[in-house]
């Protein structure tokens, strides 16, 4: 079994565990299960820490589904990871790593889960739906709770023409149970429009192809502000995309620490000098990628 899953952003400035895109960055999964005992083959991002047996992440992660559902733990099982989405950096991995899980587990348990159960299950597991739903369908996604703790997540048409994302990934962690932490629990009613308001208007931007409105759409007055201090030079590097010509809108990707801008290619360049320019006056190391949005969601052969 071959499972691909793509990398996600979520939020996408006001729409806080409601709104999340997909981008062109693969999580790639094989699993043998003829295997004898359980081994995780890491190759890529993680290859040198993560462990190799049970206390890896992804047979947690299947064991726990498997448990869900009354089933023993896995026994017999070979998975060899190809990562290319990184850890703890905003950009959905770990819920790339759950719906793979959801996947593998409804394999081993023989299961046939719709769409709909399986990414309930996944933010069930995730505490949020945005990351994995983006993952599952690919595209731009909208998410809720329905009920309960039951989740509904609408995968939403896109416009044919797309821009680019340029992402700015520090080494710099930000751990997303942390990132929720520091964002205060109340909000005034102020807040509250100024988001709603904004995250309606993303919507219309993306489906229409009215990407002039995202550097409007994307304003947040709910979590991000919260959230720039535990991101060096963000501040600064938001300051710097509102000011480049071309760039249709930035924030901070999910949780953090990526920053994400959308726009063409050539003004992306443009961007990411300026975003260069901040890491160097701080000192700061990582990579910038331009990518693809993905109107594919999770890929099983
Ligand atoms: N909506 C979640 C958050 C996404 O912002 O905490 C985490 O990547």
């Amino acid at each position: 079994m071959k499972i691909k899953v793509p990398a996600t952003s979520a939020n996408l400035g006001p729409g806080f565990d409601c709104l999340a895109i997909a981008l062109d960055l693969w999580l790639e999964v094989e699993v043998d299960f003829f295997h004898s005992g359980v081994f995780v083959n890491t190759i890529g991002e993680g290859a040198d820490y993560l462990p190799t047996d049970s206390r890896n992440y992804f047979i947690r992660v299947i064991d726990r589904i498997l448990k869900m559902w009354g089933e023993p733990s896995v026994r017999n099982i070979c998975i060899t990871v190809d990562n290319n989405i990184p850890l703890a950096r905003g950009l959905g991995s770990s819920a790339a790593v759950t719906v793979a899980c959801v996947k593998i587990a409804s394999e081993l348990a023989k299961k046939r889960l719709s769409a709909e159960e399986s990414v309930d299950l996944i933010a069930k597991i995730e505490g949020h739906a945005d990351n994995g739903a983006a993952a599952y369908y690919g595209g731009l996604v909208l998410t809720g709770i329905k009920e309960g703790r039951n989740n509904i997540a609408i995968p939403i048409d896109l416009a044919e023409e797309l821009p680019k994302a340029l992402l700015a990934i520090p080494r710099h962690r930000v751990r997303t149970r942390d990132a929720r932490k520091v964002i205060p629990t109340k909000i005034s009613m102020y807040d509250f429009v100024h988001n709603n308001s904004r995250t309606a208007l993303s919507v219309y931007a993306w489906t229409t192809g009215r990407f002039d409105l995202l550097n409007l759409a994307m304003d947040d007055r709910v979590h991000q502000y919260y959230r720039l201090k535990l991101i060096p030079g963000a501040n600064q590097m938001l300051k710097a995309a509102k000011l480049c010509t071309g760039i249709y809108g930035a924030s901070i990707s999910g949780s953090g620490s990526t920053l994400i801008a959308f726009g063409l290619e050539k003004d992306l360049l443009l961007l990411a000098h300026d975003w260069a320019d901040v890491w160097k006056k701080k000192a700061i190391d990582g990579d910038m990628l331009i990518v693809d949005i993905s109107k594919d969601g999770v890929i099983v052969n």
